[in-house]
């Protein structure tokens, strides 16, 4: 089914992600409001979504006129109350503290249209737990994009406890009308993708710290051997050792053994070698570019 264009969305949250998501909407011919209680990141985020925009227009992908008319469609806001009011979609993608996602959702379910359907963009937080704020907790699905949104295709849709097969239908409908390629997930640490990315990189971490090949030959065989677009090693050092921590941390406790972190990655982070964000994780980085033969040689405990 597709969507009807008098739709109004409403993005709470105008940082990273929430700029990504508005741009999404209006390129995809929605109304958009775009609330944040911090005005500097709705000046911003509305900089970055016309960049992305004139981009689009430079490469040819879009018309001027197509830019001019989604950038049309975008308003900003602060006052959350007014921007949700009759709106028929809430996606909300502000910081990942459940209390702040729990009193959006809760403020803004009364102003909704009756049959409005809210979205939360969360990483890790309980899709169900949010939902419990409000009393039709079937309409709140988890919409989980990927940075940066205008390029990363995929969006994964996640069914908390009460979450309703016709909630799933219409966001998936949503996805397709972004352009998204959509997959469905029960509420479960880690989803799908942060899950398998969080094994693949503790193993590769396991096979560096064995010996078993270098950083660069562990990376080319991925790249090479498996066509993806960056080695597990590379991943990491841009995603953040720590960050890599405790997401192992979070899923060694609720999904086992399995998710053990690997003993390099804790000496890594007690060494502040966090990857690119300190110039130095498994790589050495100079200018933002990593040193060739700088990576591990692995036997490094
Ligand atoms: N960064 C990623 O790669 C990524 C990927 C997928 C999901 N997420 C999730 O998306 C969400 C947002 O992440 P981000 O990286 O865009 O964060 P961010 O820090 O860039 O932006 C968060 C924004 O929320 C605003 N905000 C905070 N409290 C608010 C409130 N009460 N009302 C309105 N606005 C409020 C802040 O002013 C800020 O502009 C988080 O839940 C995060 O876990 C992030």
């Amino acid at each position: 089914m597709s969507i009807d264009k008098n739709n109004k969305v409403v993005v709470v949250g105008a940082g990273l992600m929430g700029t990504g998501i508005a741009h999404g909407f209006v390129s995809a011919g929605l109304q958009t409001v775009l609330v944040d209680t911090n005005a500097q990141s709705l000046t911003k985020a509305r900089g970055a979504i016309e960049a992305i925009l004139n981009t689009g227009v430079s490469l040819g992908k879009i018309s001027t006129v197509q830019a001019e008319a989604a950038l049309a469609r975008l308003s900003t806001a602060s006052d959350l109350s007014e921007a949700a009011s009759g709106a028929n979609w809430l996606v909300e993608t502000v910081s990942e503290q459940l209390a702040i996602k729990k009193a959006i959702v809760a403020q803004a379910a009364p102003l909704l249209a009756p049959d409005a359907i809210i979205a939360t963009n969360t990483s890790a937080l309980s899709v169900t737990e949010i939902a419990a704020s409000i009393d039709s907790a079937d309409r709140v699905i988890g919409m989980h994009f990927f940075n940066p949104v205008h390029k990363m295709k995929l969006v994964e849709l996640v069914r908390g406890l009460a979450t309703s097969d016709e909630t799933v239908a219409r966001t998936r409908d949503l996805c397709d009308a972004m352009g998204k390629t959509s997959i469905t997930v029960n509420e479960s640490p880690g989803l799908t993708t942060s899950r398998m990315s969080a094994m693949l990189g503790n193993e590769a971490m396991y096979m560096l710290q064995e010996g078993i090949a270098t950083a660069e030959d562990i990376d080319t065989a991925l790249r090479m051997g498996f066509n993806h677009p960056m080695g597990p090693l590379e991943l990491g050092d841009l995603t953040g050792w720590d960050t890599r921590l405790s997401v192992l941390r979070y899923l060694h406790q609720t999904l086992g053994e399995k998710f053990r972190p690997c003993p390099l990655i804790i000496k890594m982070v007690a060494a502040g070698r966090l990857g690119r964000k300190t110039g130095h994780g498994v790589y050495r980085y100079e200018d933002n570019k990593a040193v060739l033969g700088s990576g591990l040689k692995g036997s490094v405990l």
